[in-house]
């Protein structure tokens, strides 16, 4: 998800939308005129797990897609993927008619339609206490790890993908990689693959793993980049790129083009990150909302990889900061939102009379010494096309004979410069109410972006002399530690849309402005005009802070290797640093767990682990049926009243509770396992944090441990007495030596 946080500025977002809305309402039109055509559409028929006997599931798939259409030629070319070397399923091209009859099928889980996704460093490590000496996996247990990573592929030549001194893959891999003239993996890239079912492919997308976006190259480098000194964006924030695992090896499936990234490409790499052996899934890639576990390809894709023991690291969503925007949020994958670290840029406006105002973008044009003319667009309207529009200098409505080599000043309607680069602009500044002025964006000329009350000040400027001018300086990056970290604007804010009493966002990690590696094949800013190619750039979104905490996983992984999904993911999230409610306001539907301490997180002392029997049994007591779920699991589970867990009782590293009504007092019991991981012989005791408003029992409130592995249960009685706000406290696990504390956030809350 974490891309829309970026390149397209706020109001042309809202246009998008619009537009959206406007088709789909043209589209409803011209469907109820027309007579009903049979209209075939890409559905998923997903099948569960992979069945141990020995029949070609690709030969079953096309057999069962025969029998409902009727046709062997168009059940062949119909059929788009079979998923056979991890789960069961297959994507093809199917009639209203035929979906209806495939969904009624006996091994059949789910039938849904092929939706569309999005996709949603120097300073970042150190910033979250991660230094690079920091690192104490040596480089042997690090290039045994391979992250997979789901998203717009990669630009191989970068020098944070250089092999220099990497061994060949380790011998667990089975992947392999679609080389072509065009493109070639390496000991660092080892495997590479892409998938194009739903790609309409446009002069901007390669036929192949290379990135022609950048946000793979990004997310990718952020994870397991190596490190590469000095990186910067053609001199701005410069510093050692790296990324969280340096020697770790990558494994690319290119699952986004230019169109989006499809439900069954998403299904298709996921079938294969499984079995080719990667250790961590990177998947900065979300849908517009959350929808049932087994009708997400996402959430499909994440269940299986746990029951293969690998971890999914999703990004939550840049859908924030409204409520219940959370997405990607099953039970046993990792939900990242997106936070700010200390470093900070400007962008400022010199102005005639030698005041400075400080502005914000991403501006990697000199300025030289020369002061330039500057003038209101409101002053500068094209005589027949410009009226009022000219203060927004959109396109046609300046005049081009009085804007032509100034520094024009706009009020900021669209966000896009094409009306200034049009009019013969040589920069702008633009007043901006934005909230997205807080991620520093690219323009193809010199930006600075203004609030509301520089915006005043320039006015006044202008209005104070017959001859004003300007400069605007290229961005400069400072350390602001004030407000640092909190979570930022657009990140996607819990509750949990799907099952409110998990919590989510599980953590957050940096995601505002991170330099990392680009593709060569797009410019800093993709947009027209602009020539600036770059091998490192700075973006913003949860899709930034996803590869961090994958990244992190892997580091705790390198140290541990046989541990579960759900151990690294309690690891993460009970070192995780706990956030200040003051600077974010939605507090753990912000944050989750807090910020991920990736040093601490190496050694957690204990670990809430789960295996997939705890998420089967979650499931039986959300209502999936015996029969789904063994499909899903290839295991004769049986749901009963008997075995049925609550969503209390899932062994997760948080606690949350709702009512569905304010102003009364709701309790609620937890059951919970730890295991001792730390050192054999040790105590813990709880600590519980609690407001008013919040009581919270611990029964035992003491935990003694004789050896590694051991596991001990205990009980939370929470009762919170709810008014109209969430309330939050904390319970910590700790040594008295305070070598070790396990926190976890408590949240009890009014949903709607
Ligand atoms: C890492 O290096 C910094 C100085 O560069 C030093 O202050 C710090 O103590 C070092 N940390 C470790 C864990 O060695
Ligand atoms: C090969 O990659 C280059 C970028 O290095 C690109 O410009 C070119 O179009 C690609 N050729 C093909 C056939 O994809
Ligand atoms: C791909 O192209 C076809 C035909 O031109 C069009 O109907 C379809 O909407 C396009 N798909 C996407 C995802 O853009
Ligand atoms: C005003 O706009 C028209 C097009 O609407 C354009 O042809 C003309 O050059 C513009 N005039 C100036 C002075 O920019
Ligand atoms: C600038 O001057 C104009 C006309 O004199 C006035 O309407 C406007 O409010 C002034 N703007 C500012 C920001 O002072
Ligand atoms: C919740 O808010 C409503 C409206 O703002 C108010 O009438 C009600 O008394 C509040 N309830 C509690 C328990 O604070």
């Amino acid at each position: 998800m974490g891309r829309e946080g970026r390149r397209s500025p706020p109001s042309s977002r809202f246009l998008a939308k619009t537009q959206f809305a406007y088709c789909a309402f043209f589209l409803m039109i011209t469907c109820c005129r027309a007579t009903p055509v049979q209209e075939r559409k890409v559905y998923i028929a997903y099948m569960g797990n992979r069945p141990n006997s020995q029949a070609s599931l690709p030969a079953l798939h096309f057999g069962l897609l025969h029998r409902i259409i009727g046709s062997a030629k168009v059940a062949s070319d119909s059929l788009i993927y079979s998923y056979h070397r991890t789960f069961n399923g297959f994507a093809a091209r199917l009639t209203e008619a035929e979906h209806q009859k495939l969904s009624a099928y006996e091994g059949v889980v789910s039938v849904f339609p092929n939706k569309i996704a999005k996709l949603h460093t120097t300073r970042s490590w150190d910033f979250i206490r991660y230094p690079k000496n920091a690192s104490k996996s040596t480089r042997r247990q690090q290039s045994n790890l391979i992250i997979g990573v789901l998203d717009t592929g990669i630009w191989p030549e970068s020098p944070s993908f250089d092999d220099s001194g990497y061994g060949p893959p380790p011998k667990k891999w089975k992947g392999s990689c679609q080389s072509s003239s065009n493109f070639t993996c390496n000991n660092k890239i080892i495997g590479a693959r892409f998938y194009s079912a739903k790609a309409n492919f446009t002069t901007k997308d390669f036929s192949s793993p290379r990135d022609s976006e950048g946000h793979g190259t990004h997310t990718a480098s952020t994870a397991a980049g190596s490190i590469v000194t000095p990186a910067s964006v053609l001199g701005i924030a410069s510093g050692t790129a790296r990324g969280g695992v340096p020697s770790a090896r990558i494994a690319v499936y290119k699952i986004c083009w230019s169109a989006g990234c499809s439900d069954a490409d998403i299904l298709a790499a996921f079938d294969d990150a499984i079995a080719d052996g990667v250790d961590i899934i990177s998947l900065s890639v979300g849908g517009f909302s959350a929808v049932d576990y087994f009708e997400d390809s996402i959430a499909i894709g994440a269940f299986h990889s746990m029951k293969n023991g690998i971890l999914t690291s999703n990004s939550a969503g840049n859908a924030g900061p409204a409520p219940k925007t959370v997405s990607n949020c099953s039970p046993w994958s990792l939900s990242v939102a997106a936070s700010t670290t200390d470093r900070k840029f400007a962008t400022n406006v010199k102005l005639g009379n030698g005041k400075v105002i400080k502005g914000s973008s991403l501006n990697t044009f000199e300025p030289g010494q020369k002061m330039y003319p500057i003038i209101y667009g409101r002053d500068a309207p094209n005589k027949t096309s410009g009226g009022d529009a000219s203060r927004y200098c959109y396109p046609g409505s300046l005049d081009k004979d009085l804007v032509q080599g100034k520094i024009v000043y706009c009020d900021d309607a669209s966000g896009s410069v094409e009306g200034q680069i049009e009019a013969g602009a040589i920069g702008s500044v633009i007043q901006s109410s934005s909230p997205y002025a807080e991620m520093e964006s690219p323009f193809p000329l010199p930006v600075s972006l203004l609030g509301a009350a520089t915006g005043a000040e320039l006015l006044e400027y202008l209005n104070s002399t017959s001859y004003p001018t300007a400069v605007i300086s290229k961005t400069s990056e400072y350390v602001d530690s004030s407000s640092s970290p909190h979570v930022v604007f657009f990140s996607s804010r819990g509750p949990n849309p799907i099952t409110s009493d998990i919590l989510k966002p599980d953590l957050t990690a940096p995601g505002l402005n991170i330099l990392a590696a680009w593709s060569e094949g797009t410019t800093l800013s993709g947009q027209t005009g602009d020539k600036r190619i770059v091998p490192y750039n700075i973006i913003s979104g949860t899709s930034m802070s996803c590869p961090h905490v994958s990244g992190a996983a892997a580091y705790v992984k390198s140290f541990h290797p046989t541990w579960s999904p759900a151990a690294i993911k309690s690891a993460l999230m009970t070192t995780a640093r706990s956030l200040s409610v003051k600077d974010n306001a939605d507090a753990e539907f912000a944050y989750g767990s807090g910020q991920i301490d990736p040093a601490r997180a190496a050694d957690p002392g204990l670990v809430y682990d789960a295996r997939e029997s705890d998420y089967v049994k979650l499931l039986c007591g959300q209502g999936y049926t015996t029969k789904q779920l063994r499909l899903v699991t290839g295991d004769q589970i049986a749901c009963s009243t008997k075995t049925n867990g609550t969503v209390w009782d899932l062994n997760y590293p948080s606690f949350a509770l709702s009512s569905s009504t304010s102003g009364n007092s709701v309790t609620q019991v937890f059951h919970r396992t730890v295991t001792n991981v730390g050192k054999p012989v040790c105590s813990y005791r709880a600590t519980v944090n609690a407001p008013s408003g919040l009581k919270v029992q611990v029964v035992p409130d003491a935990l003694n441990f004789k050896s590694v592995g051991e596991k001990q249960e205990f009980v939370v009685t929470v009762t919170a007495a709810l008014g109209n706000s969430t309330i939050s406290g904390s319970l910590t696990w700790s040594t008295s030596d305070g070598g070790h504390m396990v926190r976890s956030p408590i949240v009890a809350f009014v949903r709607d």
